[in-house]
């Protein structure tokens, strides 16, 4: 049953519609339109901005929202008056409104399905690499033949009790090697038993949230962030608050403002997305901070292997003398992202919880993997190949700042990078952040939007793009720097500014 609407003094704001330009657009915005609909936050005879307008504002063309509202006319839940627009139709019994944050996942007293409705994070990666895929090593570089002789020789020598349920922590003698690994390479020293495999930095986040969260609580993260932490974070119906980033890291002066905070979750070593690395100064207030407020730290390292000058800052679990640092690393970025092997170190005394929270998801990782991890890192080719990697990746970067200096010059420079696996080259407006994003996957070079890469809260996101620089060899990335010379528009910073 439906009324014509009367007075429709509101207009719907696009703000909070996040878009996966990976995936068809009239389809999400349809989506996003409905479930707002739906969930009562789009009250009947709101009116909707013409599709001129919302076309601008997500900067998408205008027939893809005319395909949107058409659909949604035809479905009933909208109407449109000649000469006054479209407008939400009166619908009998909404659900009860959801609150208007985003993203969707942010909202801690709805059901984790209608949380994760519009979640864009674990989509599978689009083909083989290419530049600039951001996120994932070199994985080019990988010893095929040395991992499938050591799985050979698993499955020839396996014990038949390797083949049953294991140990939930995770093969004894891996954890044992990852606590020597962290010890000599991380500056992190800690006991085996501290030592949880985890399917990924993924998993591991999801079991703090879940083990140390209560539904209610807030949870800080850094902004722009890890947008898979944050959806991870949520989990237990926690709130995830944002928290500005600068030269040095997480605001400290922002954390205190938000007052009593559960947990923080950072990436320090290597800020994902802006780069930073967090201050020794903001590392011990960090700590400081989590003493006082009785709160945790989720520390992810989890490229902290890339660093390509100056000495690595040591973890802050290596300086937590309070047992508040809960520490998570993965073998994504120096392995390969499909094998899905992480680690969690955590104090003590949470092992106990934290071990029968992973037996109550899925028990252990798989134990082949785990076994053969194991003798990769015992027989002395994970070294041997994170020092090949780090190489490679430093020369690809060097690559790609020497292709952009001779393409664009100083003229638009790219911002230094001494760490990780990405440059980002921040840009002064999303439209136009959008439109160079498009015409370079156009033109087959993948570039990571930053206001979508960090979009893990409800702060203003900062445009700029990703270039991922580690996944190709260097003559691909110089093809790919000249690619978008050619099909970009003239750009120099003094017309970004
Ligand atoms: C900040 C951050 N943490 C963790 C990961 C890796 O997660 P996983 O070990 O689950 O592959 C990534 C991958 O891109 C990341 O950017």
């Amino acid at each position: 049953m439906r009324h014509t609407p009367q007075a429709a003094p509101l207009v719907l704001d696009a703000a909070g519609m996040q878009l996966d330009r990976a995936q068809p657009l009239s389809e999400q915005i349809h989506a996003q339109l409905k479930a707002r609909i739906l969930h009562g936050q789009l009250g009947a005879a709101l009116r909707l901005p013409t599709t001129r307008e919302l076309a601008r504002d997500l900067a998408v063309s205008r027939n893809t929202v005319v395909r949107a509202y058409e659909q949604l006319l035809s479905e009933g839940f909208i109407e449109s008056r000649v000469g006054a627009g479209s407008f939400v139709a009166r619908l009998e019994s909404p659900a009860p409104a959801v609150p208007a944050e985003r993203p969707h996942w942010n909202t801690p007293d709805t059901a984790i399905w209608a949380r994760l409705q519009h979640s864009t994070i674990g989509q599978a990666h689009d083909g083989p690499p290419r530049a600039f895929r951001h996120g994932v090593p070199a994985m080019d570089l990988f010893p095929h033949a040395v991992w499938a002789r050591l799985q050979a020789r698993f499955w020839r020598r396996h014990a038949q009790q390797q083949l049953g349920y294991s140990e939930t922590a995770g093969d004894a003698r891996l954890r044992a090697l990852i606590a020597a690994y962290l010890s000599s390479s991380r500056g992190l020293r800690c006991d085996a038993g501290q030592v949880l495999i985890t399917s990924g930095a993924q998993q591991a986040i999801a079991l703090c949230a879940l083990a140390l969260l209560r539904p209610g609580d807030r949870v800080a993260v850094e902004s722009p962030g890890y947008r898979a932490a944050a959806a991870a974070l949520s989990l237990p119906g926690a709130r995830v608050i944002g928290v500005p980033v600068d030269a040095q890291g997480l605001q400290m002066q922002a954390l205190h403002s938000l007052g009593s905070c559960r947990m923080a979750y950072v990436t320090p070593s290597h800020q994902f997305p802006s780069g930073v690395a967090m201050s020794l100064q903001r590392r011990l207030d960090l700590l400081a901070w989590a003493h006082r407020h009785d709160a945790y730290v989720l520390e992810d390292d989890y490229d902290g292997e890339y660093r390509y000058s100056g000495a690595p800052m040591a973890p802050l679990a290596s300086l937590d003398a309070q047992a508040r640092v809960l520490y998570m690393g993965t073998f994504s970025k120096l392995m390969f992202p499909g094998l899905r092997l992480g680690y969690l170190v955590a104090p003590a005394h949470w092992m106990a919880t934290l071990a029968r929270l992973r037996a109550s998801l899925d028990r252990h990782s798989a134990i082949a993997d785990q076994v053969v991890m194991a003798d990769f890192m015992a027989e002395g080719h994970f070294l041997q190949h994170v020092r090949r990697v780090r190489r490679a990746s430093r020369a690809r970067r060097d690559a790609l700042f020497a292709a952009w200096q001779q393409h664009f010059g100083a003229a638009l420079p790219l911002p230094a990078v001494e760490a990780g696996l990405h440059a980002c080259l921040p840009l002064p407006s999303l439209e136009l952040e959008q439109r160079l994003a498009d015409t370079a996957l156009a033109h087959g070079v993948e570039l990571a939007r930053l206001s979508v890469a960090g979009a893990n809260t409800a702060l203003p996101q900062r445009p700029g793009l990703l270039f991922g620089f580690a996944s190709v060899p260097p003559a691909s990335l110089a093809t790919a720097v000249a690619t978008l010379k050619r099909c970009w528009p003239p750009l120099s910073a003094d017309r970004l500014s």
